[in-house]
């Protein structure tokens, strides 16, 4: 029935293309393309006798407009769905503008010269996509992606006004690693050396880099010290859920991993200044992800389990309410099904569900959406369909 190019073979990539495989009466065809294109290959291999999905592959430097151009225009696919990194996302944007091709991601642009997220450059293409007649979805991964499809859920059938947002994003997962990141180092280690940041009352509080601590206890994972973050899906949800007045990120965090990083961060590693090394110019934080374990390898690793979900507080027919919608994904059951660790998974199906929402009709509208802009309904139907069951709790301890 639908096509999907899929940009990018790394962890994250590789769930998704299980998944598209998984999902053959929507997917007839896809084709993978990254930078290197005997991971594609590799992944085509293993998959190809799995599926009646068809399968190509392609080499592309997605940050070359031009190339993907003609890629797309080669392969004229339904959707580009784009798990490359960040720093991808405009050209990727531009190439499907060029092409009238529908785009999905799951991460907003960052320049690779500044540790800065935020939405404002992917906005600017509202009206072009508008005029071009195609969608655009952003962050369609876990968080951002699932945090706000359960917060256009909660609003649509649990609340009528929402008050706070809680995001809690637990890894219980235990590589046996003394320090590795569970996704791209690189990107990772940008967004949790910066400073946290939440919305509250109208406006950003910003704070120092993990200055705000708070303990809780997840199901099935336990006792987890977690740190207040800045993460994209704030920027979003402020905007898009009427009269929220606070919302706040938090992740876990072990005292290995923090112990590190602060380590790395005073002896300049995490830096992301160009330096001189044996003739050569070089940017640390990149040397730092070439010396750091590859998180692809991390899947056969990895045992525990991740919980992340959202706390909402607000007003139901007058009386005050709290919901917690969550989900629970065990890194060995993962990789039995995928050849992945669960922090890649939880990224990789709701890349596939979104681009279905997307050919399917479901989420199609001239334009440039967060998640939370859509109805919720038939997304959380396919997160219980396609391994990340969502459970509810109507009585949560709150956070301070
Ligand atoms: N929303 C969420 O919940 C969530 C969670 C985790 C990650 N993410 C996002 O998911 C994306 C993928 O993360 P990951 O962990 O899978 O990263 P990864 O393992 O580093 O994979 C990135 C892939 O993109 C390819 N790539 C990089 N630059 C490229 C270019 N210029 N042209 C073509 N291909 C290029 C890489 O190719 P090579 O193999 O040749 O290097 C690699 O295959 C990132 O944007 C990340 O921020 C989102």
């Amino acid at each position: 029935m639908a096509k999907a190019l899929i940009i990018g073979c790394g962890g994250v990539g590789s769930v998704a293309v299980h998944k598209f495989c998984q999902n053959s009466e929507v997917f007839t065809e896809i084709c993978l393309a990254s930078r290197t294109k005997s991971k594609c290959d590799d992944l085509k291999t293993k998959l190809e006798n799995t599926t009646t999905t068809k399968i190509t592959t392609a080499q592309v430097d997605a940050d070359n407009v031009d190339e993907l151009v003609a890629l797309i225009e080669e392969c004229k696919p339904d959707i580009v769905v784009n798990l490359a990194l960040p720093y991808q996302d405009l050209t990727i944007m531009d190439a499907c503008l060029k092409t009238k091709t529908h785009y999905l991601d799951t991460a907003n642009y960052e320049p690779k010269d500044t540790a800065k997220f935020e939405y404002s450059w992917q906005w600017a293409y509202k009206d072009a996509f508008k005029e071009a007649g195609i969608t655009a979805i952003l962050g369609s991964g876990f968080d951002p992606g699932v945090t706000g499809v359960f917060s256009a859920y909660a609003l649509k059938h649990h609340f009528d006004e929402i008050h706070t947002i809680d995001i809690l994003d637990c890894n219980g997962g235990d590589h046996g690693y003394p320090f590795a990141t569970n996704f791209n180092p690189e990107i990772n280690i940008r967004e949790v050396s910066a400073n946290g940041r939440y919305w509250q009352e109208g406006e950003w509080i910003e704070t120092e880099p993990m200055a705000i601590k708070r303990v809780y206890d997840f199901e099935e994972v336990g006792v987890k010290d977690m740190y207040l973050l800045y993460h994209e899906e704030l920027e979003s949800l402020a905007v898009n859920i009427p009269g929220i007045k606070r919302i706040r990120f938090f992740m876990t965090f072990g005292e290995s991993y923090l112990t590190h990083l602060k380590c790395l961060e005073n002896v300049g590693m995490t830096s992301i200044e160009p330096i001189e090394f044996n003739g050569q110019e070089i940017i640390p934080l990149q040397f730092l992800k070439a010396v750091l374990p590859d998180p692809a390898s991390l899947g056969p690793r990895t045992k525990g389990k991740t919980n992340i979900g959202c706390i909402f507080t607000g007003i139901k027919d007058g009386k005050e309410k709290t919901y917690y919608l969550y989900n629970i994904c065990d890194h060995e059951e993962a990789y039995k099904e995928v050849c992945s660790q669960a922090v890649s998974y939880t990224t990789g199906v709701p890349a596939m569900i979104g681009a279905m929402m997307v050919v399917t009709g479901q989420w199609q509208k001239p334009g440039v959406f967060n998640v939370e802009e859509f109805d919720p309904d038939p997304f959380m139907e396919a997160l219980n369909k396609w391994g990340l069951p969502w459970r509810e709790n109507f009585d949560p301890k709150l956070v301070d």
